[in-house]
């Protein structure tokens, strides 16, 4: 079988994509323009989290007015369709906007409109994830929560993102309790390898009960983690390529063995832009690197419908789908 082929066709759900982390360097350079701000361009040469943050959050500078972020989430689905994404849930970053005076309405407002015209024009179902920057106030969060609940129709979830250490999920149990309240479902990312990781992972499932996380296979250390993820059905948003940047390298053997183990593992681009990498490349490498067969990468692509926030009949609908797809393939 050709994998390659096999898997840019497959019908694909992506759970961990970071809106601005989807601004290319050409956008970011054509907006920058228009805006008439000045924007370091991102070097690259990041060597952990902290050292990619520090390039990531300048660059959205070239993010202003509402078009600027209709843009460039309808680039970022544009690309996720031409790479047969059916479904993807996309977080963004309301503080890194509203911190330097760009108001909640003109970012939401943007993003709103791509992910419906991506609805009626690409067939690209797409839902709007807040995550909170875990590097401001608990605070801050909660006035940023407060701010965005009159646009609760249009966000299905909060996160949690940005620099981990000395940010553990205690810090926002308030936050998390009262979105859980007003009707938002819980992610939070625990990123690869840091301080507490551990700690954090079994904060973040125990007090604040989240149900789902991003990244999180640092779980691999400790089994009775691994045995509380796999009963509660909790997904894990793996992205390979990005962990090899992120850390020394993309944790392959650590996520194929959580998914062999039958956690809900998933597989996503993270901030693709700077990575280098969309779903279906961060699905070959995994693949190259851990020696999926077809079966496994179709396995990812359930995982991700079932651990999904999407409504029952629509995750139904694509679940047939995908095991019409891999049945044809494997008979084809
Ligand atoms: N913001 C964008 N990408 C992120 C990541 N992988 N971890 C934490 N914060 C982020
Ligand atoms: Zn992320």
């Amino acid at each position: 079988m050709d994998l390659t082929a096999f898997v840019a066709a497959m019908p694909k759900t992506e759970l961990h994509v970071h809106l601005e982390g989807t601004l290319e360097r050409e956008l970011l350079v054509r907006l920058a323009e228009r805006n008439g701000v000045q924007v370091p361009l991102p070097e690259g040469g990041f060597t952990d989290l902290t050292s990619f943050l520090a390039q990531y959050y300048p660059a959205m500078r070239a993010l202003v007015t509402e078009d600027d972020f209709f843009e460039l989430a309808w680039a970022y689905l544009v690309k996720a369709a031409s790479q047969s994404v059916v479904h993807a849930e996309l977080f963004f970053d309301p503080q890194a906007h509203t911190g330097r005076g760009v108001p909640f309405p003109t970012v939401i407002g943007g993003y709103r409109r791509a992910v419906v015209k991506a609805q009626r024009e690409l067939g690209v179902h797409a839902d709007l994830i807040l995550c909170f920057l875990r590097d401001l106030t608990a605070e801050h969060a909660m006035s940023t929560l407060m701010e965005a609940l009159p646009y609760k129709d249009w966000i299905v979830g909060v996160g949690l993102d940005s620099d981990e250490r000395g940010n553990p999920p205690a810090k926002f149990a308030a936050v998390f309790a009262r979105a859980r309240s007003e009707g938002f479902l819980l992610t939070m990312h625990c990123d690869i390898d840091q301080p507490g990781s551990i700690d954090n992972i079994r904060a973040a499932l125990v007090d604040v009960e989240v149900d789902r996380i991003d990244h999180g296979t640092n779980i691999v250390e400790d089994p009775e983690l691994v045995d509380l993820v796999r009963e509660r059905g909790i997904g894990l948003t793996c992205c390979p390529v990005s962990n090899g940047f992120v850390t020394a390298d993309m944790k392959a053997v650590e996520i194929a063995a959580l998914l062999r183990s039958g956690v809900k593992v998933t597989v996503s681009s993270d901030d693709p832009a700077y990575f280098g990498g969309y779903v279906t490349e961060n699905l070959l490498a995994l693949a190259t690197a851990a020696d999926l067969t077809p079966e496994e990468l179709v396995q990812l692509q359930r995982n991700a419908l079932e651990v999904s926030w999407l409504a029952p009949f629509r995750r139904d609908a694509l679940l047939a789908a995908l095991e019409a797809y891999a049945a044809g393939a494997v008979t084809a």
